[in-house]
């Protein structure tokens, strides 16, 4: 196993599953660090280039080792996982036990004892790795659901640390997470926190429910009180922090000529004049893509959009693919793709533009500028930074974004056409509406949305999580009296 710089302190450290870079093989075969798949990586990357720090994760490949190094101007400490946590831990636990679980049990979670034991070993692994290099009274920001054992371990092992926890999915309904045999275990090892992040309202609410139930503690508007053995509480901070991207940085990239050029090149190879719709997604079945496809292939066969004046780009980037949930959803995309393109394609048209790669950051860019409608139609999403990347790449206010109401951006990007996936009559009259949406109607709506994903970006919401970490200290002390102080976190 890598062994971290325990001679090198450090003041702030983020630990996520995985490292923002992975070790992959290039066409020739040699090894290289490449940007890694994923939301997360996409708000944090930024976040740590600014404020420094040290990120600690699983660089990607089973049974490496290597030693902490620097890319992209952010300094790394790898943590290893074998073939065997590699299938129990994150194939298993994370990803088709809590992946599942979480996204409302759109795909059936399994239970397995021998997962939760190595989930339970991994978290104690990332946990002892951050402790071990934690300067003394550091913070340390732990992400997401591969670790929600990491903050109670790490607070027991280092108890002068402040210590936040981000989730970066959804926190289901109390009727659903009371499924989890490990419920409690997961529940106390979140509130092992100072301060917890979810990206909703609803998200928070449904974490907090599961205190009360679970752990019969008190909770006052965003505050948790868990019982000290001495009689007095310790407060925790649970509450919404709906994370962005890089707004600036994206706009920056879709002014640069080269992807310009770029843009006006997928445009003119896809045929001028189509209307160009477009779906980027992780191949998961939270993202509706089969939804999606469904809608496009009715609008079809109903002569109400023909292969010579539309067609849909859909990227599919592959994700987890050695577990069965997500291998048989290739499957089933592919055949529908297969079928739609047999059944509708014609010699000059493609019906559907399917890609299963993930692509290079100016790449996704110079795409969204191509497109005349993005398409999101997720049964349930976190967030979806893909509908802010949309919406910050469109400087010429053209576009329209077509978002899910069960994605987290839905609660703020309240101008895009909003639908129900589920609903496919409703679906394709709004791709319909989208079709046909006048240039004026397309800037009014993309001018609004604009405004927002521009000013609520990504390092607004890291200054706001850090800043109620900071402010911490005074939450730690016995709950407070003063109701102007109590205000302060509601
Ligand atoms: C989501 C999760 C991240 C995860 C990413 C990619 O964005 O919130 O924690 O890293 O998907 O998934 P993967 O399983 O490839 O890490």
């Amino acid at each position: 196993m890598a062994v971290p710089r325990t001679d090198v302190l450090h003041d702030f450290v983020c630990i996520s599953n995985r490292l923002p870079v992975d070790r992959v093989l290039d066409a020739d075969g040699v090894p290289e660090w490449r940007t890694s798949p994923g939301g997360l990586v996409t708000a944090m990357e930024p976040v740590m280039r600014e404020n420094g720090g040290v990120w600690l994760g699983w660089p990607g490949v089973p049974d490496e080792t290597f030693d902490p190094f620097t890319e992209g101007g952010i300094d790394l400490v790898p943590v290893t996982l074998s073939a065997q946590d590699i299938e129990e831990f994150y194939e298993g636990f994370s990803n088709d036990t809590i992946w599942p679980l979480y996204h409302d049990v759109i795909a059936s979670p399994a239970y397995h004892r021998e997962w939760w034991i190595s989930y339970q070993r991994v978290n104690q692994r990332f946990a002892e790795t951050a402790a071990a290099i934690a300067a003394p009274e550091a913070t340390v920001w732990v992400h997401d659901y591969q670790l929600q054992l990491v903050p109670r371990i790490l607070r027991s092992l280092r108890p002068d640390l402040t210590i936040g926890f981000f989730n970066h999915i959804p926190f289901p309904a109390y009727g659903l997470f009371s499924q989890l045999p490990w419920r409690k275990q997961i529940i106390n090892g979140v509130l092992g926190a100072d301060v917890i992040g979810f990206q909703r309202p609803a998200d928070a609410g449904n974490f907090q429910r599961s205190v009360r139930r679970l752990m019969g503690y008190e909770t006052k508007s965003a505050r948790i009180m868990e019982p000290q053995s001495d009689g007095t509480f310790r407060q925790i901070l649970a509450k919404s922090f709906p994370i962005s991207i890089d707004s600036a940085g994206f706009e920056e990239l879709a002014r640069r000529p080269d992807v310009q050029a770029r843009a006006a090149e997928i445009r003119q190879q896809l045929g001028e004049h189509k209307t160009i719709m477009l779906g980027v997604d992780r191949l998961d079945y939270t993202k509706g893509i089969r939804h999606r496809l469904k809608a496009f292939s009715e609008l079809l066969c109903e002569g109400r959009l023909t292969v010579e004046n539309a067609t849909l780009v859909q990227v599919a980037s592959p994700s987890r693919e050695r577990v069965e949930t997500y291998r048989l959803l290739r499957d089933e995309i592919e055949l529908t793709v297969g079928r739609l393109n047999g059944d509708y394609g014609t010699i000059a048209d493609t019906a559907v533009h399917y890609l299963h790669h993930g692509y290079p950051r100016e790449e996704m860019a110079a795409l969204y500028l191509a497109a005349d409608i993005m398409l999101v139609t997720a049964l349930r999403d976190g967030m979806n930074l893909v509908a802010k990347e949309y919406v910050a790449t469109r400087f010429d206010r053209r576009g329209v974004l077509i978002l899910s109401e069960f994605a987290g951006a839905s609660d703020e990007l309240k101008q895009a056409l909003l639908v129900n996936p589920h609903d496919i009559e409703g679906l394709k009259d709004t791709v319909m509406q989208a079709v046909t949406m006048s240039v004026s109607e397309q800037e009014r709506r993309m001018r609004y949305l604009r405004k927002r994903v521009a000013l609520h970006d990504v390092a607004r919401w890291s200054r706001s999580f850090l800043s109620a970490l900071d402010e911490f200290p005074a939450l730690r002390q016995p709950a407070p009296t003063d109701p102007e102080d109590v205000q302060r976190y509601e």
